[in-house]
């Protein structure tokens, strides 16, 4: 299952075929488009970019949207770091290990920046160290989180007049969101639309209201044009994208969220809606009824839980208790189809006592959750958890987040044995030439490998009816449905 929000995807956007490529020495840069430089026989010196990302779907889709902006500009993506004279990482923050991973990459810079290279740091680690990132890393050029990327093409433009140090901060005041006509997808049939951008929540533990700045909801209309503009070429999955997309609020006032879901199911040629994430005090019920309306919408809901007890839910300030979260779960079960339910949980938190953590274990065997994405509290600049004593050793966090991932293992390996004999729909993404298998993805979000009787692979983007015939905690096996 795709991780969520501040998960473990990490992308190496590099899509296009490979070709070597001039540098953009200092000398070399200026002007839009390819430069000539000073000397009239030289060929052009080629605008070329790396890009990495790491972190959560957010930050994969805004390096689509960064691709195809850097791209309208003149720059052509190459495949690695060698290849490029503009080398781009879009940073995650969301917990130290993720940041730590980022500043051991900045020191690789060094080496390359006498070879005229250039270097972008973008994100959340760029907005979180703002300037600082200069100090540690003198050799980087441009410092923007995402609330800037709309200034990008002027800070390339800065770039290849010569400035040596370029930022794009936000102080949460940007009211605006970054959409682009120039987003280049990575995948041809299913694509991301962020429809609400950074977060006014303030959990205690979490660093993205201060890394992407404060809550912003693009139009249902340019939302809906976006998705109609997808079907057209050949779109056939969306996946709305937030950091709480349920807290979505229409600026021109026309639509609410599950309304917003329920324009974008019926859009013709749309055959599967996701949205991710949502947050569990403005899940309303209505969500639960466009699902059932509509079933071109998926059905999976991913609901960050955090902890199964009220009392650290408090502490966290996540604004709701065990209690309504249990009646949001209520309503999801009783959908007239079965809904998959997946959940983020942090073991840990300060303060979190033996008895918080069994009602933890207790609300997974409650809810049956399909996947959970767990991870230990990581203290985290700017939050107010920083100032609570982080009093749970990391010993102890590993004991619980393992004692966690055990009992959720069982529960998975029971729900997925529970599809065996089903035939269900599967979206076809890729194969295994080794094993002769076909790999997709169910409605429910469950990859599903299977085996199909053709002589020819049937085409990733196709949808197949496949029997399940056997599983895993994670996965399905099966075969297609001639
Ligand atoms: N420590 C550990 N996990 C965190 N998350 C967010 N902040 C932290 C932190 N400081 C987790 C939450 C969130 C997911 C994206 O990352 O579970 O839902
Ligand atoms: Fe972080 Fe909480 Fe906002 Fe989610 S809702 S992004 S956990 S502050």
């Amino acid at each position: 299952m795709a991780p969520p929000c501040g998960g473990i995807l990490k992308a190496a956007m590099a899509l296009s075929g490979a070709q070597t490529a001039g540098e953009m020495g200092p000398s070399s840069r200026g002007g839009s488009g390819s430069s000539a430089g000073k000397n009239p026989g030289a060929r052009p010196v080629e605008k070329t970019f790396y890009i990495e990302t790491f972190g959560c779907q957010m930050n994969a889709h805004d390096s689509e949207k960064v691709i195809g902006t850097l791209e309208h500009q003149g720059y052509r993506q190459v495949q690695s770091e060698m290849e490029a004279n503009l080398i781009l990482y879009n940073t995650c923050s969301i917990r130290d290990k993720a940041e730590q991973k980022v500043f051991h990459r900045l020191n690789d810079f060094k080496k390359y920046y006498a070879a005229g290279k250039r270097f972008a740091v973008l994100g959340c680690v760029a907005q979180q160290e703002g300037e600082r990132i200069f100090e540690r890393a003198p050799y980087v050029s441009i410092v923007s989180g995402s609330a800037s990327y709309r200034k990008l093409p002027e800070m390339l433009r800065r770039l290849e007049a010569g400035e040596r140090h370029i930022t794009g901060l936000d102080d949460r005041q940007t009211e605006e969101t970054f959409e682009t006509e120039f987003t280049r997808r990575s995948n041809p049939h299913r694509g991301y639309i962020t429809i609400i951008e950074g977060c006014d929540k303030f959990c205690a533990y979490c660093v993205v209201p201060y890394t992407r700045g404060k809550e912003r909801s693009r139009t249902g209309s340019s939302v809906v044009g976006e998705a109609r503009r997808m079907a057209a070429s050949g779109y056939t999955e969306v996946q709305l994208l937030g950091q709480n997309v349920n807290s979505y609020r229409d600026p021109e006032g026309k639509l609410s969220f599950a309304e917003l879901l329920g324009a974008i199911g019926e859009l013709d040629g749309i055959r599967r809606v996701r949205f991710t994430t949502s947050h569990p005090r403005d899940f309303t019920r209505d969500i639960v009824e466009v699902i059932d309306r509509v079933e071109t919408l998926c059905d999976h809901v991913h609901l960050p839980v955090q902890s199964g007890s009220s009392r650290m839910l408090q502490a966290m300030q996540r604004e709701y208790t065990m209690e309504s979260y249990l009646e949001r779960i209520a309503w999801i079960k009783s959908a007239r189809r079965p809904i998959s339910i997946t959940t983020d949980i942090i073991v840990g938190f300060p303060g979190e006592t033996e008895t918080d953590f069994g009602q933890t274990l207790d609300l997974l065997q409650r809810v049956q959750y399909d996947a959970v994405f767990a991870f230990k509290y990581s203290p985290r600049p700017n939050t107010p958890a920083l100032a609570m004593p982080d009093s749970i050793d990391d010993e102890e966090k590993s004991r619980r987040l393992q004692r966690l991932l055990e009992k959720q293992r069982e529960i998975q390996r029971t729900n997925y044995a529970n599809h065996i004999g089903q035939v269900m729909e599967v979206a076809v993404e890729g194969f295994n030439t080794q094993r002769g298998q076909v790999i997709g993805r169910s409605s429910q979000n469950k990859t599903v490998n299977f085996s199909a009787r053709q002589a020819i692979f049937p085409a990733p983007g196709s949808y197949l009816p496949v029997q399940i015939t056997n599983s895993f905690p994670n996965s399905l096996v099966g075969e297609a449905v001639q």
